[in-house]
């Protein structure tokens, strides 16, 4: 379907959607956090489990062969959905986390060294700054920071002198907290003309646009399958073949190996090299059926429909509320996905997510495990709506509702 999307219609197909509580609907604004499961989710796992479910890779029986064919059909999907040029360039992780993990714990404990430098941004999760600074800690590597502008975008000016010298430029395609969407193809090449890997934290990238890793010219990107309609439990880290091909393996185990010796191991081709134990199975199969449910939506659509939905609340939170409160990243819809997080008055976030839920209306309180950019933007925390396909204009409305009953409350 290529035509506008519907959110009526999308969200009747969300069981958890149709839930009351205290006899009203649930306004679910949290999917940057984790989205809801559509029935073909559901579905598709437990169809699997009740007819396919065997183990993988390691049994000659029919069952597992079937089994084994269909995690594999699952990252042939998850590869295509990403455009990847082959799904054996796609390693199924727990998460987003894992898959930044693997690329510094095995790529970066393989190449950085005292005297290297990796280069990240203000606006990094903890998933793209935790891992490095670890490392650094370790090896003694230095990691340098790219700031942002006033409104929220990194900042480009100073960025070539930044990345001068460094082995890595590890960066967000679209923040968690500003909702900024990067420029991640100059920032790809800026890296790789400095000599960098460019390190993609996709993670909220994915779930709301077309993503294509081969235009990016990216060396790794991560994602998680439970912000994109999947299950939680399993994400994907896309790596160029040839850098996957020279990456040791991240953890060690069963699966991961062609062969053990008494005297050390062979490791297995990619993407089995990275993919050590028991793999979530049932949860593959529930990324292939997400992967499938949005294309049966279209990319483009999912992006037109939050383009819409996140313009009528900037509209409507400001009109409406003036300058009682701030969004925080940038207002030019074309570079801003569906998050917004906000200051309310003076009122602390945590009280206002709490308000908030005494009208059913979901969202995240906090420091978005973002706490560096939360230092940038002089906060302790921030209130975060975030938008996706099964939100609409109702879901938009009761969160200004909410916001003026919290008004009441705190007596403004
Ligand atoms: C930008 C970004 N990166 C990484 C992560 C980590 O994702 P996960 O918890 O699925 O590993 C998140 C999760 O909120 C995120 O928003």
């Amino acid at each position: 379907m290529n035509g506008a999307l519907d959110p009526g219609t999308v969200r009747k197909q969300f069981p958890v959607l149709g839930r009351l509580i205290d006899s009203a609907p649930i306004h679910y604004l949290d999917s940057a956090n984790s989205s809801q499961k559509p029935q073909s989710v559901i579905d598709a796992m437990t169809e699997f489990t009740e007819t396919s479910y065997a183990p993988i890779n390691r049994s000659a029986y029919r069952l597992a062969a079937e089994a084994t064919e269909a995690y594999e059909g699952a990252r042939a999907k998850v590869a295509r959905f990403v455009n990847a040029p082959s799904a054996d360039e796609i390693v199924f992780t727990k998460n987003a986390t894992e898959g930044l993990n693997l690329v510094v714990q095995a790529w970066g404990r393989a190449n950085l060294a005292v005297g290297d430098v990796v280069v990240l941004t203000h606006m990094e999760h903890h998933a793209n700054i935790v891992p490095w600074q670890a490392l650094a800690a370790e090896r003694g590597f230095e990691i340098r920071w790219i700031p942002l502008t006033d409104d929220g975008r990194v900042d480009l000016a100073g960025v070539d002198r930044i990345i001068e010298g460094a082995k890595v430029v590890a960066f967000t395609a679209m923040s968690n907290v500003l909702g900024t969407l990067n420029p991640v193809a100059d920032l790809t090449a800026a890296a790789h003309d400095a000599g960098a890997l460019a390190v993609v934290d996709a993670c909220q990238y994915v779930p709301h646009n077309v993503t294509d890793v081969q235009a990016w010219g990216a060396d790794f990107a991560a994602f998680s399958s439970h912000k994109m309609c999947g299950p939680s439990g399993i994400g994907a880290l896309w790596g160029r073949a040839e850098l996957l091909d020279a990456t040791p393996p991240f953890l060690g185990g069963g699966n991961m190996i062609s062969d053990v010796r008494l005297d050390g191991f062979t490791p297995a081709p990619v993407p089995a090299k990275f993919e050590a134990g028991t793999m979530p199975i049932i949860e593959a199969i529930g990324f292939g059926a997400a992967v499938d449910f949005l294309e049966s939506l279209g990319m483009e659509a999912v992006r037109r429909h939050e383009m819409e939905l996140t313009t009528y609340a900037l509209d409507t939170l400001t009109e409406r509320f003036g300058d009682d409160i701030t969004i925080h990243g940038p207002h030019d819809i074309s570079i801003r996905g569906g998050v917004l997080s906000f200051a309310f008055r003076n009122v602390h976030p945590h009280d206002v997510s709490q308000v908030l839920d005494q009208h059913n209306v979901c969202i995240r309180a906090g420091h978005h495990c973002a706490k560096p950019l939360m230092r940038v933007l002089g906060v302790a925390a921030t209130a975060r709506a975030s938008v996706y396909l099964y939100n609409d204009r109702d879901d938009v409305d009761a969160l200004a509702e909410a916001l003026d009953g919290a008004s009441d409350i705190f007596g403004f």
